[in-house]
């Protein structure tokens, strides 16, 4: 054990996981969206939050572009960064469960190990792996932002699908394909998922 972590003791909170899931009346849950950038990830994640929300469901959405302001600010995109990045995400996550809330988590999260890390992290009803699925052709032609232009360009370095890798889910629970449906019949598929699986 490092310096930093010694003489720390857990604190039992006065109110448990299970009580703020039974005043919500629903499971809480981390829905990981994983995809390229320009896949859909924000978006899909975003109109699912609004129709959670309008049905009176306790949810937050954390996404990369956000976060990456924030509480993650000080971190690039290199191999080791997004590893980081992805391991502070896990660790919010589960303290969003442990709060009772259905957390949607949008970033690439381009490595498998990592994935894996956060879903090791949680019990196992408690991640469900999205994958967001759109042809790098496709994120290319969408390029909203204009940064695969500009990773063409070598102008942004380490750019996931052109200069980095993305290491597609082997066994995702759910996976999206945002070249062939809407976001709308995305969200109606999740909501459908989540109903099966008695989370909502
Ligand atoms: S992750 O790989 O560490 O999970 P994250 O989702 O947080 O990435 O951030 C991705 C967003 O950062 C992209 O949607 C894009 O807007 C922006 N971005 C800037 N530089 C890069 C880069 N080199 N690779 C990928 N995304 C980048």
């Amino acid at each position: 054990m490092n310096e930093k972590a010694e003489n720390i003791v857990w604190h039992e909170t006065a109110v448990t996981k299970q009580e703020r899931r039974k005043k919500n009346g629903h499971q809480s849950f981390i829905l990981w969206f994983t995809g390229l950038s320009a896949s859909g990830k924000s978006s899909v994640a975003n109109a699912l939050s609004h129709s959670l929300f309008q049905q009176g469901k306790q949810v937050y959405v954390l996404d990369g572009d956000n976060v990456r302001h924030g509480l993650n600010h000080d971190l690039g995109f290199r191999e080791e960064d997004r590893k980081e990045n992805i391991r502070r995400i896990g660790e919010v996550s589960r303290l969003f469960i442990d709060s009772g809330q259905i957390v949607l988590t949008a970033f690439i999260s381009p490595y498998r190990e990592d994935r894996a890390l956060v879903r090791n992290l949680v019990e196992p009803d408690e991640f469900i792996e999205v994958y967001v699925h759109c042809s790098l052709e496709e994120c290319e032609k969408r390029d909203p932002k204009g940064l695969y232009k500009k990773a063409r360009k070598e102008e942004i370095t380490h750019f996931t699908g052109i200069s980095a890798p993305y290491e597609e889910p082997e066994k995702p629970e759910v996976v999206l394909d945002t070249e062939k449906h809407s976001i709308e019949e995305c969200v109606e598929y999740l909501l459908t998922v989540l109903n099966q699986k008695q989370l909502i």
